[in-house]
């Protein structure tokens, strides 16, 4: 708070806002309340002609004015419109969502009678502009610095976002902070906890999941791994038991209520609320009127067993990310001292019994601190360390990982993996490339996340293209991938002809993978990866001798007679058009002896030549080779 102005900490939730703030007389944390008194700001913004209404009353106009109510702009941002998640849910949301030109969501709303399209990223402006304005209100002074929320699994695009949305609410976005790493934070704090081995927190909200495992040694809070899905929260759970309360509607009275759009409106609109009671009670009574064709009203009892039955599967989902993350920890279940139950969603009793009964330990389940307020609670204080100076600097100390792998697709489709997941960050980290190409005027890097050995079952981030001067196989590109501590990626290269600074990744048309099953895919999949690697491998090796042969005819053309040149090229396009039309198919014993078989012919039409003109060049590097060509 150097200049005055206080710093505060908003959890930018899917469902619910959050907002703290750290007093700087007594480092206490305050959870601020808004013009009503709730300590949490439901994330929903209505649009009428003149003006918009942010919160509660938001929120109690959806089912009146369904198409100019947003919401869930947390489950939008950062993704394409042919996401594969957005695409299932397309339908639930009440408000119009189009693609743009660039394949991104947009948001349409009906003001003076004309259309007005919203991105997601100036809808979550507007929520994080009215935390602003609560925490103004409440501390009579104008604020400017915040530290933001996020789930620990947002990803590049969802993080670059977040940021814009603070910056368009005025806000100076001090950091972009993970949610769970806000809660161990709150909670150490909180109960003054200097020392616990291994901390599980299990955050589950409104719209996301993240599970993390931090060990605290001397207020010096480490995360040791992180695993979690952007797309799994409460929402989903009310939607599952919306759809099953349709289908027990539709089986006993004889009528398809998916058909009547008022109704199925009506019971997701009641479905969280039946999904509560039902967190307290072992049954909830649903009246609904006028709810069938004919204007029937009709009454329903809804059990807990129901609602656990119709979102079995998430369940599982939910322990399956517990067990990932654990794996990545390499720890046994039984070295967990503390479960940490973060998000609303943690109330809902199947969850408390399944982690119960996994960790073989009900108390190790905590809630420490209200599952509501921690994240915000957490990001107040890091908002405090970063601005209040030396009083506050060292109230803990964080040190985050990045959850995934990143690195690039290199020749033959393999991942070459550039930072490993689980690297402490920030983190910057280099290697070494070459350009594979003749005269290669440009280098796309393309950017995947994931733990898989062939970039096709990763995810692509985007492609950053960088120029370069025409030069002969072999050309050394150095590329550097920076993760801050905010989790955002920077990449960088350079070459003998330059340095090509903090390059723009280009979001390309994707489809988010389900990042709980990253981990398991890869380690299922590790021996065909392996084995298909190795037959990859031999491939690229044939296409790499065949450009030898081709640049050195080119490059090194007056030392061969006519007939001699005219042999290699010819034996090289033949072999050039096999290599590109074969496909390796599950990198068998017959694919890769295939391959050796062609190596084989090449070189014995090759190898007399270039040999007896001293050219030893077969198994030389292509870096190496690029000298002898330009030396
Ligand atoms: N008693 C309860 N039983 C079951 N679910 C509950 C209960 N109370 C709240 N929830 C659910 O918790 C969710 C909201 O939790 P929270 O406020 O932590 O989420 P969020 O921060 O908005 O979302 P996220 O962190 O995923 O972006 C809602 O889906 C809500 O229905
Ligand atoms: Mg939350």
């Amino acid at each position: 708070m150097a200049d005055g102005c206080p710093s505060i900490g908003i959890d930018l939730g899917t469902t619910r806002c959050c907002v703290g703030y750290m007093r700087s007389n007594n480092y206490d944390v305050d959870i601020i309340e808004n013009q009503h008194g709730d300590r949490t700001t439901p994330s929903y913004v209505a649009f009428s002609d003149n003006n918009e209404i942010i919160g509660k009353l938001a929120k109690d106009k959806v089912y009146r004015n369904p198409g100019n109510v947003v919401y869930d702009s947390k489950r939008l941002i950062g993704r394409l419109f042919d996401d594969e998640y957005l695409q299932q849910n397309l339908k639930l949301w009440t408000f119009n969502i189009i693609p743009s030109s660039d394949n991104k969501p947009l948001i349409q709303i009906n003001q003076e009678s004309s259309i007005v399209s919203y991105k997601p990223f100036e809808i979550s402006a507007k929520l994080l502009a009215h935390m602003r304005s609560i925490a103004e209100t409440r501390l009579g002074q104008v604020v400017r610095d915040a530290v933001i929320t996020v789930p620990a699994y947002f990803n590049y695009h969802q993080r670059i976002e977040t940021t814009k949305a603070g910056k368009l609410a005025g806000l100076n976005v001090c950091k972009i902070m993970n949610e769970p790493t806000a809660a161990v934070v709150a909670y150490v704090y909180k109960h003054n906890i200097a020392n616990c081995p291994n901390i599980l927190v299990f955050d589950l909200g409104g719209g996301t999941f993240d599970v993390t495992i931090a060990t605290v040694a001397n207020k010096s809070v480490t995360v040791k791994a992180t695993s979690g899905n952007t797309f799994l929260g409460g929402r989903d759970f009310d939607n599952n038991l919306a759809k099953h309360i349709i289908n027990t509607l539709s089986d006993r009275y004889k009528t398809d209520v998916s058909q009547i759009t008022a109704s199925v409106r009506r019971i997701y609109g009641r479905s969280e609320k039946i999904k509560m009671e039902l967190s307290f009670e072992e049954k909830a009574q649903l009246d609904l009127h006028n709810i069938l064709m004919n204007g029937e009203d009709v009454d329903l009892e809804v059990t807990r067993e129901e609602f656990e039955k119709a979102n079995e599967h998430l369940f599982k989902l939910c322990l399956q990310t517990v067990e990932n993350c654990l794996r990545q920890a390499n720890l046994f279940k039984a070295e967990i001292e503390k479960i940490l139950l973060v998000g609303g969603s943690t109330r809902i009793p199947k969850l408390r019994q399944m982690l119960a009964s996994y960790f073989d330990a009900p108390g190790k389940l905590t809630q420490g601190i209200n599952p509501d307020e921690a994240v915000a609670y957490g990001a107040a204080i890091q908002a405090a360390m970063l601005s209040h100076g030396e009083g506050t600097k060292n109230i803990v100390t964080i040190n985050e990982v990045t959850p995934l792998s990143l690195g690039i697709d290199v020749i033959g489709n393999r991942m070459s993996f550039i930072i490993c997941r689980n690297t402490p960050i920030p983190v910057t980290q280099t290697k070494s490339y070459i350009t594979v190409s003749d005269q290669q005027k440009e280098m796309a890097i393309n950017v995947y996340e994931g733990e898989r050995s062939l970039v096709q079952y990763n995810t692509k981030i985007g492609t950053c293209i960088i120029e370069l001067p025409p030069k002969p196989p072999g050309y050394l590109v150095n590329i550097s991938f920076h993760i801050n501590s905010n989790g955002i990626l920077e990449v960088n290269a350079t070459t003998d002809a330059g340095v090509y600074s903090n390059l723009a990744i280009v979001y390309e048309k994707h489809t988010e993978q389900k990042a709980n099953d990253v981990l398991k895919d890869a380690l299922e999949n590790r021996e065909s990866d392996e084995r298909k690697r190795g037959v990859i491998s031999q491939l690229i090796k044939l296409k790499e001798y065949c450009i030898k042969m081709k640049a050195l005819c080119t490059y090194k053309g007056s030392t061969f007679l006519e007939e001699e040149k005219a042999k290699i090229n010819s034996v090289v396009d033949i072999m050039t058009n096999w290599i590109n039309t074969t496909q390796i198919q599950e990198g068998t014993e017959e694919e890769k002896n295939n391959i050796i078989k062609k190596r084989t012919e090449i070189e014995n039409v090759c190898e007399p030549i270039v040999k007896n003109y001293g050219y030893e060049v077969g198994d030389m590097c292509i870096s190496k080779f690029h000298k002898l060509l330009t030396g």
